[in-house]
């Protein structure tokens, strides 16, 4: 039976790409897609989801949940590695929602129809599972486990030197759900750095006659773009297209239960991950963290569910 899945995603490419290969994948069933600030303002994540959703119009909608602004705002315009939407190369239409619903009243009434079935896949800053957590308590024993994509045990942060980006955008709300009871399994720069999609692999993209071969040409070039000239890197990661495979595959990982936080104030470590690595910890554990990868076979199948996916989205029309 399909996993039940709500992706929470600030697109932003690696969520775009994590998205649309999510709501294809035959091992999944997204049951929603909430959007979140961060790599781009909530009202833009929200008009990025409905694009997505519009131009591939799956076999199977998920329900959809927008963004509002994290309560202490949002600190940063843009991704580390990107300084613009690169979904906006695309010109999606956007169809306006009728009734929107706020992102965590859909978290909590998809959790609460299948109590310890949902996987919440956490792709931005963690401002809708907190929330959603807030506006109905029990839920962090009634979700199946939050899959969160971001934090760094030993790698440098990529937003400042000690924070990951997601948690560095809302750090009160990284640490609600880090201290909440809620199943936790954390997907760490240490692991996603070392997947990047380089020019090799751009030039061999699915066809451009499928809808996300298209897709992927219109939204990846500004995004290599931006990469090589802000960081100087040839090629870009896509952070959370490694942690939707560990919803997939989690044979791929091996885990680590470990003790961890999030700073949230600070001059310098705003955002940081801190885990108790002390030989006798005071702090429980409360979090599997992912240490290790086989980013070979991970980077087949993702390149492999990359294709299938392609042909499932159909025919590109012209118009
Ligand atoms: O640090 C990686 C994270 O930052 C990813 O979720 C990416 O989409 C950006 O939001
Ligand atoms: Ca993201």
């Amino acid at each position: 039976m399909p996993r039940k899945l709500i992706l929470d995603v600030d697109p932003g490419v690696d969520d775009a790409i994590a998205m649309v290969f999510a709501l294809y994948h035959p091992a999944l069933e997204v049951v929603a897609v909430t959007s979140v600030g961060g790599n781009v303002p909530p009202a833009v994540a929200s008009r990025n989801v409905s694009g997505i959703l519009g131009f591939f119009d799956p076999p199977r909608w998920p329900r959809v949940g927008v963004a509002s602004m994290p309560d202490d705002g949002l600190p940063v315009e843009g991704r580390y590695g990107l300084s613009i939407d690169c979904l906006e190369a695309a010109q999606l239409r956007v169809a306006e929602l009728r009734n929107p619903h706020p992102a965590e009243k859909v978290i909590c009434e998809e959790v609460r129809a299948a109590p310890g079935e949902v996987t919440i896949l956490a792709l931005g800053p963690l401002t809708n599972i907190a929330r959603a957590f807030r506006r109905d308590p029990e839920l962090p024993t009634l979700v199946g486990k939050v899959l969160i994509s971001g934090g760094t045990v030993s790698a440098a942060g990529n937003v400042t030197p000690a924070a990951e980006f997601n948690m560095y955008c809302d750090p009160k709300a990284a640490r609600e759900v880090f201290r909440s009871a809620s199943t936790k399994v954390l997907i760490p720069l240490d692991v996603t750095n070392r997947v990047m999609l380089s020019f090799d692999h751009l030039n061999n993209l699915p066809p451009e006659t499928t809808r996300l071969g298209w897709f992927l040409r219109a939204i990846l070039p500004p995004a290599f773009l931006s990469y090589r000239q802000r960081l100087g890197l040839e090629g870009i990661h896509i952070h959370d297209c490694v942690t939707l495979m560990a919803a997939i595959h989690p044979e791929l990982f091996e885990y680590e239960d470990m003790a961890g936080d999030v700073e949230t104030g600070g001059e310098l470590c705003r955002g940081a991950t801190v885990f108790d690595r002390r030989r006798v910890p005071d702090w429980q554990k409360n979090i599997a963290v992912a240490r290790k990868m086989d980013t070979a076979r991970l980077v087949d199948y993702f390149l492999e569910g990359l294709e299938r996916a392609a042909w499932e989205t159909g025919p590109m029309l012209p118009g």
